[in-house]
């Protein structure tokens, strides 16, 4: 979707905590074929205007995958709880959805307002994966995230349909 390529490269949308990915449209296409199985879900509002994304991806180990969800949102849209609702929503689909037992999520260190968000849907800190992202020419230290299939309990949002 032009509109992804768009905000992937955008160092308006990605913000200052995230490493701009610069890459053609083409590229981004076969991000989504890629064996991390990215699926990138655009949040509009009711008048149709998008304003941001929410995302879940594969981050693969030696010895296994683990589940990981992203988000970006327009600046002129921020703090009005669209992200908040939207990574809320998400956890509910992955959960409802996929035999998975942990969803998580990396910010960086500075990134107060994702650390929020994260907070605020059910996640929890779990430690600093020091020197892990490469931003503005120099590795910074990230913080992880999760949220356990026993934390999440039910539904937030979505409703179980079976
Ligand atoms: C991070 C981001 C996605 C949050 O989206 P959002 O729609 O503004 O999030 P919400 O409105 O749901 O919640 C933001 C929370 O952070 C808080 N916040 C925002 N900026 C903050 C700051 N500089 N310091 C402390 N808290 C801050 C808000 O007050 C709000 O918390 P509250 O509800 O307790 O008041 C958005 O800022 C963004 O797109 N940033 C650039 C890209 C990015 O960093 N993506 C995440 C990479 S991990």
């Amino acid at each position: 979707m032009p509109i992804v390529a768009e905000w992937f490269n955008s160092p308006e949308v990605f913000g200052a905590y995230n490493p701009l990915l610069q890459m053609p449209k083409a590229d981004v296409e076969k991000l989504f074929a890629s064996p991390n199985e990215l699926k990138l879900f655009i949040v509009e509002k009711k008048d149709g205007t998008k304003v941001g994304f929410v995302a879940h991806f594969c981050v693969i180990h030696i010895d296994g995958r683990l589940l990981e969800i992203g988000y970006s949102f327009v600046p002129n849209e921020r703090g009005k709880g669209y992200c908040t609702e939207a990574a809320t929503m998400m956890v509910d689909y992955l959960f409802l959805s996929k035999d998975v037992g942990r969803i998580q999520a990396q910010t960086d260190e500075r990134n107060v307002a994702s650390q929020r968000v994260l907070e605020k849907a059910g996640f929890k800190k779990e430690g600093v994966l020091r020197r892990s992202i490469f931003i503005g020419g120099e590795w910074r230290d990230a913080y992880i995230y999760s949220i356990l299939r026993e934390e999440w309990k039910e539904p937030k949002i979505l409703a179980r349909t079976a």
